[in-house]
C-alpha cells in the first residue's frame, strides 16, 4: 500500500478497460424502454470518475468530437499514462484530472463544467467513506437537471459470498509482508486453492473463487489486488446506495444490462406474483437481486426524470448488425430458461438488416399482423450481440483512427492478461468491444486506404517478431476476420 492511497491499491496499475455499458447509444436504449426521457447529445460534458488507465474516457472523446469528456482519478501512474494515449491519438476534447475525490474542495469541484453524464465503473464499493462522500457532492453540485450518472458497483447479496474469500485473502496477504499488492495476492492463492480443497462449510464456492482455483491463467494478479486487498472494499444492497446518493438527488432509471429490466425474463410465475405484490423501486429490485446471478450490478440514475412513452422513443433508435447474422435465430439463456425468434420474424428481420440499418420502428412492421414488442426482439438481436444502437449517420474519422491506432501500439503486451480493448466507432459514438487481433488488423485496412492486403502481409505487420507456427496461426486468424468483420467495421465508420 501506498501512504496517499487510504487502503486503496495503488502501487500496482489497474487493468485497462473499456466499459461498454458506458456508451452513449446504451444509455439511451435503457432510458427509451424504461420511459425515461434521455438522449445523447452531439455536444455534452461527461465525466468518467475512478477512471483507472483512462481507455473508456479516451474511446468516447475520440468517437465524440463535440464532446468535452473528463477522466478523473487519484492515481497519478493512471492518470500520466491515459493522458499520454490521449496526446500520442491526438485526442484534444479528453482532460485527465489527478483527483482524490475525498479531498477535492467544492472550489476545485465547480471548476468542472456541468455534467450531462457521470459514470463511475467499478469504484463506489472499494473506496472509504469520505471517498463516497465526495462523489456525491461532485454529483450534487455539477450533474445537470436531467443529467445521467451510470454506477457499476459489487452488489449484494450476490457479492455476499465472496465477502469470506475477501478476508480470507487478507489474514494470507499479511503472511508476506514484502512485494507488492499483486505479488501478495498471487502468493495468497496456493493456500487458498488448498483450502477451497477441503470445502471449508463457509467459505462459498462462488464463481470468483472457482475461477482463482481452477483457472490458472484467466485472472491475473493486479485485477485480483484490486479486487480484494483494498481496505475498504465492501458490496452494497441497492437500496443503500440509492440512500446514499439522495443529497445528488438521482432517481433509478433502470439496469444498465437491457435483460434485467425486462421481468418476464427473470422470474417464474411464483416470483412474478410475490414482484407484482411488492411495490415498485428498491423492493421490487431486491426480488431481482435474490433472483438473479448478480454480483455486480450496473444501474443508470438521473437526476430529473421526466417520463416520456417508451414505444415511440425505442421505435426511433436505429440498429445495424454488428457480426454475422446465421440464418436461423440465436437461442440465448435467460433466468426463465431460453428465448428465440420464430422464423417467420427471423427471416424478414435478417433481410432488412442485411439491406442496412433499420429502426427499430421497422423492423417491427415487417410482418403484419404479428407486431413483436421491442423486449422480444431486443432481447435476441441485442442479446445475442448481433446489432448495436447507431447514433450517428457518418463515415470514418481520423480522430478514431488515430485512437485505435495509438491503442493497437500501446497495449499489445498486456492483452493477454486481462483487460478489455474496443475500437472507437464514430458511428456508435462509443467502443465495440474486441481483441486485440481484430484491433489491429481493422487498424491495418483502415491504413491500406480501401486496399486489402493478404494476410501474410496483414501477420508480418502487426506481430513483426514471429515466425513458423505462431505466424501461421496468426495467418488463419487474419484470414478468419477478413472473412467475418470488414462489413461490420464499414457499417460503424471504422474503416
Ligand atoms: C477498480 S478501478 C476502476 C477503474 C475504471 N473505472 C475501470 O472500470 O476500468 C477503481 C479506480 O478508482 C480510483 N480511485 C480509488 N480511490 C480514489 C479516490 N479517493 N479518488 C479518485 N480515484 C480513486 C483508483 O485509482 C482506480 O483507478
Amino acid at each position: 500500500m501506498t501512504s496517499w492511497s487510504h487502503g486503496y491499491v495503488a502501487d500496482s496499475p489497474y487493468t485497462f478497460s473499456y466499459q461498454a455499458a458506458q456508451a452513449p447509444g446504451n444509455l439511451a436504449l435503457i432510458c427509451a424502454m424504461m420511459g425515461v426521457d434521455w438522449q445523447p447529445t452531439a455536444h455534452m460534458n461527461v465525466a468518467d470518475i475512478g477512471c483507472g488507465r483512462g481507455y473508456t474516457v479516451n474511446t468516447l472523446a475520440a468517437a465524440n468530437p463535440g464532446w468535452n469528456v473528463f477522466g478523473l482519478d487519484y492515481n497519478p501512474a493512471h492518470i500520466a499514462e491515459a493522458a499520454s494515449v490521449a496526446e500520442r491519438a491526438q485526442i484534444n476534447n479528453a482532460t485527465f484530472v489527478e483527483a482524490d475525490l475525498a479531498e477535492m474542495t467544492d472550489a476545485e469541484i465547480d471548476q468542472l463544467p456541468e455534467l450531462d453524464l457521470v459514470s463511475l465503473h467499478g469504484v463506489w464499493t472499494w473506496v472509504a467513506d469520505p471517498v463516497r462522500a465526495g462523489i456525491v457532492r461532485l454529483l450534487s453540485r455539477r450533474l445537470k437537471p436531467g443529467g445521467l450518472c451510470y454506477i457499476g458497483y459489487n452488489a449484494l447479496p450476490g457479492f455476499g459470498g465472496d465477502m469470506a474469500l475477501q478476508r480470507l485473502f487478507r489474514h494470507l496477504t499479511a503472511l508476506h509482508p514484502v512485494g507488492s499488492s499483486p505479488e501478495k495476492a498471487r502468493a495468497a492463492v496456493p493456500m487458498i486453492r488448498a483450502l477451497h480443497a477441503t470445502k471449508p462449510a463457509n467459505l462459498p464456492p462462488t464463481n470468483m473463487l472457482k475461477r482463482i482455483a481452477e483457472d490458472e491463467t484467466e485472472l491475473d494478479a493486479s485485477y485480483l489486488a484490486h479486487e480484494f486487498l483494498t481496505a475498504h472494499w465492501r458490496p452494497v444492497f441497492f437500496e443503500d446506495l440509492c440512500a446514499d446518493l439522495a443529497p445528488a438527488k438521482l432517481d433509478h432509471v433502470g439496469s444498465a444490462g437491457f435483460h434485467e429490466n425486462v421481468a418476464d425474463l427473470l422470474f417464474s410465475p411464483e416470483q412474478r406474483e410475490i414482484y407484482e405484490a411488492l411495490p415498485m423501486g428498491t423492493p421490487r429490485e431486491f426480488l431481482k437481486d435474490l433472483v438473479l446471478q448478480r454480483p455486480f450490478r450496473r444501474d443508470i440514475f438521473i437526476r430529473g426524470l421526466r417520463r416520456t412513452d417508451p414505444v415511440p422513443a425505442l421505435d426511433r433508435l436505429v440498429f445495424g448488425i454488428s457480426k454475422t447474422l446465421p440464418d436461423k435465430s440465436p437461442n440465448i439463456a435467460v433466468p426463465v430458461g431460453s428465448a428465440e425468434i420464430g422464423p417467420e420474424l427471423w427471416e424478414p428481420i435478417v433481410a432488412a438488416l442485411r439491406e442496412g440499418p433499420q429502426s427499430l420502428g421497422q423492423l417491427r412492421t415487417l410482418t403484419p399482423g404479428r407486431n413483436p414488442n421491442a423486449a422480444e426482439l431486443l432481447t435476441v438481436l441485442a442479446g445475442a450481440g448481433c446489432v448495436l444502437p447507431m447514433l450517428r449517420d457518418v463515415g470514418p474519422s481520423e480522430a478514431t483512427r488515430n485512437f485505435n491506432r495509438t491503442v493497437a501500439e500501446t497495449y499489445w503486451r498486456e492483452g493477454r492478461r486481462g483487460g478489455q480493448y474496443a475500437m472507437a466507432s464514430p458511428v456508435l459514438a462509443a467502443g465495440i468491444p474486441c481483441s486485440w487481433m481484430e484491433l489491429a488488423v481493422a487498424v491495418q485496412l483502415g491504413d491500406a486506404g480501401g486496399e486489402t492486403p493478404d494476410p501474410e502481409t496483414i501477420a508480418r505487420r502487426i506481430l513483426p517478431d514471429i515466425s513458423g507456427d505462431a505466424l501461421e496461426g496468426a495467418k488463419d486468424m487474419v484470414s478468419e476476420l477478413l472473412r467475418e468483420r470488414p462489413d461490420v467495421w464499414r457499417r460503424f465508420g471504422i474503416i
